[in-house]
Protein backbone atom coordinates (compact mmCIF):
# COMPACT_ATOMS: atom_id res chain seq x y z
CA UNK A 1 0.00 0.00 0.00
CA UNK A 2 1.42 3.26 -1.09
CA UNK A 3 0.75 6.57 1.33
CA UNK A 4 -0.57 9.26 -0.70
CA UNK A 5 -0.80 11.98 2.34
CA UNK A 6 -3.51 13.42 3.81
CA UNK A 7 -6.96 14.17 2.89
CA UNK A 8 -6.86 17.58 3.70
CA UNK A 9 -3.59 18.04 1.54
CA UNK A 10 -4.89 17.09 -2.05
CA UNK A 11 -8.17 19.91 -2.35
CA UNK A 12 -10.88 19.36 -4.49
CA UNK A 13 -9.83 19.25 -8.75
CA UNK A 14 -6.17 18.56 -7.31
CA UNK A 15 -3.62 15.76 -7.98
CA UNK A 16 -0.70 14.23 -6.80
CA UNK A 17 2.08 12.16 -8.32
CA UNK A 18 3.19 9.17 -6.49
CA UNK A 19 5.72 6.59 -7.16
CA UNK A 20 4.67 2.62 -7.22
CA UNK A 21 6.36 0.32 -9.81
CA UNK A 22 5.60 3.28 -12.16
CA UNK A 23 4.38 6.53 -11.35
CA UNK A 24 0.52 6.67 -10.35
CA UNK A 25 -1.53 9.90 -10.53
CA UNK A 26 -4.04 10.30 -7.49
CA UNK A 27 -7.06 13.21 -8.17
CA UNK A 28 -9.61 14.47 -5.91
CA UNK A 29 -12.65 15.04 -8.17
CA UNK A 30 -14.85 16.60 -6.46
CA UNK A 31 -14.33 15.01 -2.69
CA UNK A 32 -13.80 11.27 -4.76
CA UNK A 33 -10.40 9.88 -4.84
CA UNK A 34 -9.31 8.03 -8.01
CA UNK A 35 -5.66 6.46 -8.71
CA UNK A 36 -4.77 5.69 -12.25
CA UNK A 37 -0.99 5.19 -14.14
CA UNK A 38 0.30 8.90 -14.36
CA UNK A 39 1.90 8.30 -18.29
CA UNK A 40 -0.09 8.61 -20.63
CA UNK A 41 -0.42 5.37 -23.14
CA UNK A 42 0.11 7.71 -26.00
CA UNK A 43 3.34 9.47 -25.28
CA UNK A 44 5.01 10.55 -22.15
CA UNK A 45 3.29 12.99 -20.60
CA UNK A 46 2.29 13.32 -17.01
CA UNK A 47 -2.10 12.69 -16.63
CA UNK A 48 -1.23 14.24 -13.18
CA UNK A 49 0.16 17.48 -14.95
CA UNK A 50 -3.52 17.67 -16.66
CA UNK A 51 -6.72 18.65 -16.39
CA UNK A 52 -9.31 17.41 -14.20
CA UNK A 53 -12.82 17.56 -15.55
CA UNK A 54 -16.01 15.73 -13.75
CA UNK A 55 -14.53 12.48 -13.81
CA UNK A 56 -12.04 12.72 -16.84
CA UNK A 57 -8.16 13.70 -16.51
CA UNK A 58 -7.50 15.94 -19.68
CA UNK A 59 -3.78 14.48 -21.14
CA UNK A 60 -1.36 18.18 -21.07
CA UNK A 61 0.05 17.17 -24.71
CA UNK A 62 -2.53 16.01 -27.03
CA UNK A 63 -5.66 16.52 -25.14
CA UNK A 64 -6.73 12.54 -25.08
CA UNK A 65 -9.29 12.12 -22.25
CA UNK A 66 -9.08 9.31 -19.59
CA UNK A 67 -12.04 8.12 -17.27
CA UNK A 68 -10.58 7.91 -13.86
CA UNK A 69 -13.00 5.01 -13.45
CA UNK A 70 -11.98 2.89 -16.03
CA UNK A 71 -8.93 4.66 -17.26
CA UNK A 72 -10.58 4.59 -20.29
CA UNK A 73 -9.65 6.44 -23.04
CA UNK A 74 -12.63 8.66 -24.85
CA UNK A 75 -10.98 9.11 -28.23
CA UNK A 76 -7.74 9.48 -30.09
CA UNK A 77 -4.87 9.60 -30.01
CA UNK A 78 -5.06 7.88 -27.14
CA UNK A 79 -5.94 4.15 -27.68
CA UNK A 80 -4.47 2.17 -24.88
CA UNK A 81 -6.64 2.17 -21.23
CA UNK A 82 -4.13 3.58 -18.06
CA UNK A 83 -4.37 0.91 -14.96
CA UNK A 84 -6.78 2.13 -12.21
CA UNK A 85 -5.61 1.61 -8.57
CA UNK A 86 -7.80 1.11 -5.76
CA UNK A 87 -7.72 3.96 -3.72
CA UNK A 88 -8.45 3.68 0.83
CA UNK A 89 -9.04 6.62 2.51
CA UNK A 90 -8.12 5.69 6.49
CA UNK A 91 -7.70 7.55 9.38
CA UNK A 92 -7.87 11.34 7.31
CA UNK A 93 -4.80 9.41 5.11
CA UNK A 94 -5.22 8.09 1.39
CA UNK A 95 -3.08 4.97 0.29
CA UNK A 96 -3.54 3.39 -3.24
CA UNK A 97 -3.64 -0.21 -3.87
CA UNK A 98 -1.34 -0.76 -6.86
CA UNK A 99 -3.01 -3.24 -9.13
CA UNK A 100 -1.34 -6.42 -10.13
CA UNK A 101 -2.65 -5.64 -13.56
CA UNK A 102 -0.29 -4.51 -16.59
CA UNK A 103 -0.74 -2.29 -19.21
CA UNK A 104 -0.93 -5.34 -21.71
CA UNK A 105 -3.87 -7.10 -19.14
CA UNK A 106 -5.86 -4.35 -19.50
CA UNK A 107 -5.89 -3.41 -23.59
CA UNK A 108 -6.28 -7.09 -23.46
CA UNK A 109 -9.66 -7.24 -21.31
CA UNK A 110 -10.46 -3.92 -23.81
CA UNK A 111 -10.12 -6.15 -26.87
CA UNK A 112 -12.34 -8.78 -25.88
CA UNK A 113 -15.36 -6.97 -24.50
CA UNK A 114 -15.15 -5.95 -27.99
CA UNK A 115 -15.28 -9.10 -29.73
S1 LIG B 1 0.74 12.23 -24.81
FE1 LIG B 1 -1.26 12.10 -24.01
S2 LIG B 1 -2.54 12.34 -25.71
FE2 LIG B 1 -0.52 12.44 -26.54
Amino acid sequence: MILVGAVSDIPVGESVRVQGSVPIAVFNADGVFYAIDDTCTHQDASLSDGWLEGCAVECPLHAACFDLRTGRPSGPPARTPVRTHEVVISDGMVYVLESAETGADVAEALAEEVR
